[in-house]
Parts: structure tokens; C-alpha cells; sequence
């Protein structure tokens, strides 16, 4: 589409449902839960929330106006926001990372379609929790149910994406966003009946400081980017589809606070079945899938709240994954005026191919040393190396062009109060790029 005809959503609910929809997703279902596992639980907890706020927020707020100020991709906002330089090297960060995060995306929300498959046939029926559990070792070390999977998934975001903005991303998103609220609300409720209940309450929200490194508050910085889809231009993207009327900073803010709270309701639905079936906290990417479905199986109607959970979980990963594509096909068409079909075409079978040796990480397929020379297979490697990383490299970039190069009248008009941009100018200007770097430094052992 060119940049003349740009599509517009449809309705203010529908522009909050759709960035709502990219932000909430396997980020906070699949991979909160776990490095809060991983990361000694309560102080994760408070990490995570406080970086959220302080620096995540304000950027996603950054890159809402840069959106909808210049009508552009991310390569192209750099370029016109700040016309005599190029900054453009910044977008291409962001696409990259992008076309990165999708392939191993996909291989995740793969596996979330094979536990429906699982589900709609009664897989589980009759089944030790024991036995429940360790399915999902099983797939992991499979490369073939791996990428089998993995293309299904890819295949159902190119064709949502290659249907367009309007038709495909909002409608969806209004239908599944509040769904999953409702559906995590009753895990929780149901959690209350558990023995764990009591011991996953403290140990997600007593913070032991003892178990947190500086890894650890990498990781909740990163994690604070990935969960709101801040730092790789998707915010942009979206944003350069929003109308004029509506407030940045209320949007923004509502998105964070759903996020969030998705974020920690999973947490919450997730640790009490972890306690109570013995599943240590630690137990790394298949948390979700080893505790949650042995939980159903206990449940009244477990075999239709398990088909229900896995379709909201792969919808809400759908609503994730089609941001993502839809960023990397929205810049080709911009740059290079390639048709939709075929930049939806390219796009999406470049990703898959990516994603293939993340697939295979656990059979050892491609890059069987990998484990043994690195620490952690090929899958977790990628998945760190985005989320610690690179989304924080491509938040940086934002706090330092929204921040110090644009000048600031660029923004006063995207603000309905003074102070409030007066604060988020402060944030964005000071606490964004500070923590960023001091977590970077630590990071890299300096
Ligand atoms: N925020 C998404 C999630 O939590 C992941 C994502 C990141 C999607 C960046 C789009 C862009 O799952």
C-alpha cells in the first residue's frame, strides 16, 4: 500500500485491541513465567513492573508519536523525522530484529498448536500428570513435529498479514484479546483451590534479592521491552496507522497496564499448579506447557479448558506474530514498492527458514556442539540474544533519537498537558538511555 492511500483503524478500540494484541503474547504467557522462574521469582516480579513504567513506557509512547508524526515504517520515520541525518541505520536495527524474533516466535506459538492438536484429540485422556508433563520433552527433541508445526503457524500469520491491517489484525484482536483475560481470571480463581497456592503467592510476591545478578535484571529489562513489543519498531508501524484524535499517553499507558497485569496473571495461574505438581520453578521454555496441562486434566471440563487456553494462547501469539511480520512487509513495501502478496511471500518463508535450526535445537539436528560449547542450545541463544539485546539496542536508539537528536517542538503537539510531556521528556531524555546503558555494561562484565 502506498504511502498516500495509508490505512487507518477502523476505531480508537480497535487501535488499542491491535497494539494491545501485539504486545500481550507468548512474551508474557511462555516466557515471563519461566525467567521469573529462572530468576528467583518476587524481585524478577518488581524488576520487570519498574522498568516497565520508568523506561518501557516512555518509549513505547516515543515511538507511538514517531509513528504517527512522520506516516511511516520505522526505516522511513528516521529518515524524514530528521531529514538532513541519517538515522535510518536505526530502523534497519529494528526490522532486523524483527525478522529475527519471528523465527524463533513461530517455532513457540508452533508448539502452542500442536498442544490445541493435542487437546482437540484427547491426548491427554487418561494420562498420569507425570506422563502429561513430560510430552513436552518429547516435542522439543523432535525436529520434524518441530518444524512441522512451526510452518502451520508461519503459514496462518502470512495469511492474516497478507489480508491487511484493517481486515485482518483489528477484527481478530477484538474477538481474543479480552478473551484471554477472562479465561486467565478463572486459572487464577481455580488456582485458589490448590496446595501450592500459598507458596506461590509468596514466592511471586515476596522479592528475595539474595537470587538476583546482574543477569537477572538484564533480563527484566529486556523482558519489560519484548512483553510491550517496544525497541524493534512495531510501535511505530502501528502508530503511523493512528488517527490524530487520539491521546498517546492514555493509549500507551492502558497497553502497559494490560500487559502487565496479563503478564503476572499468567504468573499467577502458572506457579500454584507449578507448586503443587512438584515442577520446579526453574524448569526453563516448557514451564508453561509441563505444569498448565497436567492443571486441566485434574480440572472439571478439563478436556474443553484445555482446547480453550491453547486456542487463546495460539491467537494471542497470532496477534503478536502478524506485528511483527506486518512491520518487516510494511518497510519492503515502502522501499522497494514490492506488491504485498509477494513481500508477505518473502517475508514469511525467509523467516521460517531462519527459524529452522531454532526447531531443531532440542533433537541437535543443526549445530548438535552448540549446547556443549555455548551453555545453551541454538533456541535459547537466539531467544536471548533478541530479548537481552537487541531489543534493548533498538530501545536505546529511540531514547537517544525521540530524546537528544529530533528537536523537542516535534512532540509538544502530540501531548495534551505540559507537565506530562515535561516528564516523559525527562524519562526518555535521562532514565531511558541510563538504565539501558548500565544494564548494557553490566551485561558485558565491565
Ligand atoms: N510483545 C510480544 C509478546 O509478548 C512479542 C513481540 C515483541 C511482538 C515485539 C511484536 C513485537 O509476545
Amino acid at each position: 500500500m502506498g504511502q498516500g492511500e495509508r490505512e487507518q483503524w477502523g476505531s480508537q478500540l480497535g487501535f488499542l485491541m491491535a497494539t494491545a494484541g501485539s504486545a500481550i503474547g507468548l512474551g508474557s504467557l511462555w516466557r515471563f513465567p519461566y525467567a521469573l522462574g529462572q530468576n528467583g521469582g518476587g524481585a524478577f516480579l518488581l524488576l520487570y513492573v519498574l522498568f516497565s513504567f520508568l523506561v518501557a513506557l516512555p518509549l513505547f509512547i516515543g515511538e507511538l508519536i514517531m509513528g504517527r508524526k512522520s506516516r511511516r515504517g520505522p526505516v522511513d520515520a528516521f529518515r524524514s523525522l530528521l531529514p538532513g541525518q541519517d538515522w535510518s541505520f536505526a530502523g534497519w536495527i529494528h526490522v532486523g530484529t524483527a525478522f529475527l524474533t519471528l523465527s524463533f516466535y513461530c517455532v513457540v506459538a508452533g508448539w502452542g498448536v500442536h498442544y490445541l492438536f493435542m487437546a482437540l484429540t484427547h491426548a491427554f485422556d487418561g494420562r498420569s500428570h507425570q506422563e502429561i508433563s513430560s510430552l513436552f520433552h518429547v516435542l522439543y527433541r523432535s525436529s520434524d513435529l518441530n518444524i512441522f508445526w512451526q510452518s502451520i503457524f508461519c503459514l496462518m500469520t502470512c495469511s492474516v498479514v497478507y489480508a491487511g491491517v484493517l481486515e485482518g489484525v483489528e477484527r481478530w484482536s477484538r474477538v481474543f484479546t479480552p478473551g484471554l483475560f477472562v479465561f486467565l481470571l478463572i486459572l487464577v480463581v481455580y488456582g485458589f483451590h490448590l496446595e501450592g497456592f500459598w507458596p506461590a503467592v509468596n514466592y511471586l510476591f515476596v522479592p528475595n534479592w539474595g537470587q538476583v545478578t546482574s543477569g537477572s535484571v538484564m533480563e527484566a529489562l529486556g523482558m519489560s521491552f519484548f512483553t510491550l513489543s517496544v525497541g524493534i519498531g512495531i510501535i511505530i508501524t502501528y502508530g503511523s496507522y493512528l488517527g490524530k484524535r487520539e491521546s498517546a499517553v492514555r493509549v500507551s499507558g492502558l497497553v502497559a497496564f494490560m500487559t502487565i497485569l496479563v503478564s503476572t496473571m499468567a504468573a499467577l495461574a502458572i506457579f500454584p499448579a507449578t507448586f503443587t505438581f512438584g515442577v520446579p520453578p526453574s524448569s526453563g521454555p516448557g514451564l508453561v506447557f509441563c505444569t498448565l496441562t497436567p492443571l486441566f486434566s485434574q480440572m472439571w471440563g478439563g478436556g474443553i479448558l484445555s482446547v480453550i487456553f491453547f486456542s487463546l494462547l495460539v491467537f494471542t501469539a497470532l496477534t503478536s506474530s502478524i506485528s511483527l511480520l506486518e512491520e518487516i512487509v510494511a518497510t519492503l513495501i515502502e522501499r522497494y514498492s514490492w506488491s504485498r502478496s509477494y513481500s508477505v511471500a518473502l517475508a514469511g518463508l525467509g523467516s521460517f527458514i531462519l527459524g529452522i535450526p531454532s526447531a531443531c535445537a532440542g533433537s541437535g539436528g543443526i549445530f548438535p556442539e552448540w549446547q556443549q560449547v555455548y551453555g545453551v542450545d541454538f533456541f535459547e541463544t537466539v531467544s536471548m540474544l533478541v530479548s537481552d539485546w537487541l531489543f534493548p539496542l533498538g530501545a536505546l536508539c529511540i531514547a537517544i533519537f525521540v530524546g537528544w537528536m529530533a528537536p523537542s517542538h516535534l512532540w509538544g503537539d502530540q501531548f495534551e498537558d505540559a507537565r506530562l510531556f515535561a516528564v516523559w521528556r525527562w524519562l526518555v531524555r535521562w532514565v531511558c538511555p541510563i538504565a539501558i546503558g548500565v544494564v548494557f555494561l553490566q551485561g558485558t562484565g565491565s
